[in-house]
């Protein structure tokens, strides 16, 4: 035999056992302070490390890798910044999009990105379409996201299907505030990843990280590659999760 046909990673349940991890992907700006750049500089080197980051999940067998971008507090920020931001996230969509769809990754875009720019919607919306039917891992891109405003959405997402007497109040469990998040279709959460020496989750997927393991490195996100995912992987296998068991 010539060649052998390369694994289909995904398909294998990789030894570390984790299916979805999250990253709040931080410290662009210090990154940036400590080479005497502007804060942007420190952006551009984050997308990069998105590249990476994406291509290696895919190579450890990951399900889903979901990726705090832009938090629906981020608009405190300086308006040129957060103009920056738009315009890589809008050239990243643009420019990375054929790669992913050419690797069978879907695109999923969490939060309120629809309050965003009309035309930043429809590329995420086109990206999201053309990438839905393929096989591969879910890359989840948390847009205007913020866990508190999606847990409002769902509370008020029940209480009108209460009201109108689909559902009885009491009835309402786990399962249904489940589904009415934005992450109602990916997989549990397993792994919570943040950079930058920041212990705290910013409002990021609180719901969602009741029992998932928290992992917190100091490198600063345009640092983090493949191999610091798969060593953070390494360390969610020595964990004893018990979910209140024994
Ligand atoms: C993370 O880096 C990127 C976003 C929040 C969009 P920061 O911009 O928060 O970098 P620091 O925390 O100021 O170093
Ligand atoms: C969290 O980082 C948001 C993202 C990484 C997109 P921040 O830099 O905004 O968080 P705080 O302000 O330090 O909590
Ligand atoms: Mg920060």
């Amino acid at each position: 035999m010539a060649t052998k046909a390369k694994p289909d990673l995904t398909s294998i349940a990789p030894a570390h056992g984790v299916r979805h991890a999250a990253i709040i992907m931080d410290g662009n700006g210090r990154w940036a302070k400590k080479r005497l750049l502007p804060r942007v500089a420190g952006h551009r080197a984050g997308v990069e490390a998105v590249r990476r980051v994406a291509r290696a999940a895919q190579e450890l067998g990951l399900e889903c890798l979901t990726l705090y971008a832009f938090s629906s507090e981020n608009w405190k920020r300086p308006a040129s910044e957060v103009s920056d931001l738009m315009g890589l996230l809008r050239h990243f969509i643009q420019s990375d999009i054929d790669e992913f769809h050419a690797n069978g990754v879907r695109l999923r875009v969490i939060g309120n990105y629809r309050a965003l720019d009309p035309a930043l919607v429809e590329m995420i919306d086109g990206a999201m379409a053309r990438t839905a039917g393929n096989s591969g891992p879910i890359v989840a891109i948390a847009l205007n996201y913020g866990a508190q405003d999606e847990m409002v959405r769902a509370v008020r997402e029940l209480a009108a299907r209460a009201a109108n007497g689909d559902v009885a109040a009491q009835d309402i469990g786990v399962a249904d505030i489940d589904a009415a998040l934005y992450t109602a279709d990916l997989p549990p959460l397993d792994l919570m990843i943040r950079t930058s020496g920041e212990q705290r989750l910013s409002n990021f997927l609180l719901w969602q990280a009741a029992y998932a393991e928290l992992y917190f490195t100091d490198m600063l996100w345009p640092d983090f590659d493949g191999r610091a995912l798969a060593q953070a992987l390494d360390a969610f296998r020595l964990r004893d999760r018990r979910f209140g068991g024994l």
